[in-house]
């Protein structure tokens, strides 16, 4: 083996124990869009990372600053909103509400020290369960490379919110 084939060994070794970390990701998504393109890409076998859990709300609308801080606060790493195409609302401007809201939250979430990455806003309609599956290996390759939530327990010299 040359010195060459060593270090790159050396260089890989850490990327795939960094791989076999297992992300806690938050996915709110609405029941008209995103839920139901999320069912799309299990319905039609889409292979996609299964890292994340999925909290239903009926609008985009509805995701508050606080919802998203408590995901965090709970030990989520990465917390994904999403919501239908503009245009496809159901409840018409649900999603420019979104959009408002999402950015309250971004400014919130950089007072406490998030990194910007684990914070991510996407339109993901009912038909779109490849772009579901797309987002959702993108959004957990990002935490993977960002590791563990800062309040998660799994951080380094956590206490796990004891004193
Ligand atoms: S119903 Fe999907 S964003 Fe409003």
């Amino acid at each position: 083996m040359t010195s060459e084939q060593v270090k790159t060994k050396d260089a890989v070794t850490p990327r795939k124990s960094k791989r076999r970390w297992t992300p806690n990701i938050i996915v709110f998504a609405c029941n008209w869009c995103s839920y139901a393109g999320a069912d799309t890409a299990g319905v039609t076998r889409i292979e996609h990372q299964p890292h994340f859990r999925i909290i239903r709300v009926m609008c985009s609308g509805r995701i508050q600053p606080a919802f998203v801080l408590k995901a965090f606060e709970r030990g989520a790493d990465g917390v994904l909103v999403s919501g239908c195409h503009f245009g496809d609302c159901h409840y018409i401007f649900g999603n420019e509400r979104a959009v408002e809201q999402f950015e309250r939250t971004q400014r919130m979430v950089k007072l406490l020290g998030i990194e910007d990455g684990r914070l991510r806003l996407e339109w993901i309609s009912a038909a779109e369960g490849a772009r579901f599956a797309e987002v959702i290996n993108e959004f957990t390759d990002q935490i993977r490379d960002l590791g563990p939530g800062p309040f998660s327990s799994r951080r380094a010299g956590s206490n796990n919110g004891k004193p």
